[in-house]
């Protein structure tokens, strides 16, 4: 199968006013269609940088980088849930899932419709006429992943979409986003700080290097589908968690050193 997404030794340097930051070195990845791939290392090393590039909004350096477009040209290629929440206060639940539709022009009656069944599988149809300020963490969370599916997108770009999450609302919607996903088996490039989040959710763990980033190691994760926590209880998942903190520990050190220089 033709992957989904290819990066060759993508370079990306940002000029500052204090001179020049290298935030990626080298990076070359390939992710297949219907991949869900987890990127993770230690802070700073540039996991953001390589999301931005592939979702258009940082231009590289160096290399090349390529999405396969699909079968309808008009469908938008991809779509980024941030770290942050990326809802408008100012929009409902349902405005705001809709949003990427209204900016289609898609009619207003489909983009409801659309934005309701969403909000079905995500669980929050009762709230789709509050407003985010009126929610919980956990459900704008829901929200801005609602949001980003609906908007049916070639490849989803997660940036720690729950890294804001208490860790029982977290692990909730681990398995949300994993029956999610398994519903609709987009090819995914998902940040997380998490190395348990990653091996739960992950086909593939690809670890970066401490600052700057490229990557140091890929750890192929050969858990049976579909995953529930459970899984989480059984040594296959236990030892290769354990194998990519060994392989992490060394970077993060090197990273927290660095930063103290
Ligand atoms: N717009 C920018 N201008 C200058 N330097 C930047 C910019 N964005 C990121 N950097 C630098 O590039 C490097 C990589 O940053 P990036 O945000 O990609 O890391 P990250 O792996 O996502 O970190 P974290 O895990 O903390 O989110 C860092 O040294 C950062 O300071
Ligand atoms: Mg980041």
């Amino acid at each position: 199968m033709a992957p989904k997404i290819i990066a060759r030794n993508v370079g990306k340097v940002y000029e500052t006013r204090r001179g020049q930051v290298e935030a990626l070195v080298d990076f070359s990845l390939e992710v297949e269609e219907g991949e869900f791939v987890c990127i993770v290392g230690p802070s700073g090393c540039g996991k953001s940088t390589f999301l931005r590039i592939l979702a258009g909004l940082e231009p590289l350096t160096s290399g090349e980088y390529a999405i396969a477009p699909g079968d309808d040209p008009n469908k938008p290629l991809n779509n980024v849930v941030f770290q942050e929440y990326a809802i408008f206060p100012w929009k409902t639940v349902l405005e705001n899932v809709a949003f990427g539709l209204q900016m289609r022009s898609v009619s207003k009656r489909e983009r409801t419709a659309i934005a309701m069944d969403w909000l079905e599988r995500v669980g929050l149809r009762k709230f789709a006429d509050h407003y985010p300020g009126q929610i919980s963490g956990g459900m704008k969370q829901r929200v801005s992943i609602a949001r980003a599916l609906a908007n049916d997108p070639e490849v989803l770009l997660m940036d720690e979409p729950l890294g804001a999450l208490d860790a029982q609302t977290r692990t909730v919607m681990q398995e949300e986003l994993m029956r999610i996903w398994e519903e609709t088996r987009k090819t995914v490039v998902y940040i997380t700080h998490s190395i348990e989040e990653s091996v739960f959710l992950g086909d593939r763990v690809v670890l970066m290097t401490a600052h700057p980033g490229t990557i140091k190691e890929i750890f192929p994760v050969d858990l049976p589908r579909p995953r529930s926590h459970k899984t989480t209880a059984t040594p296959a998942y236990a030892e290769l968690t354990y194998a990519i903190w060994q392989s992490l520990q060394g970077e993060v050190m090197r990273a927290m050193q660095e930063q103290q220089a």
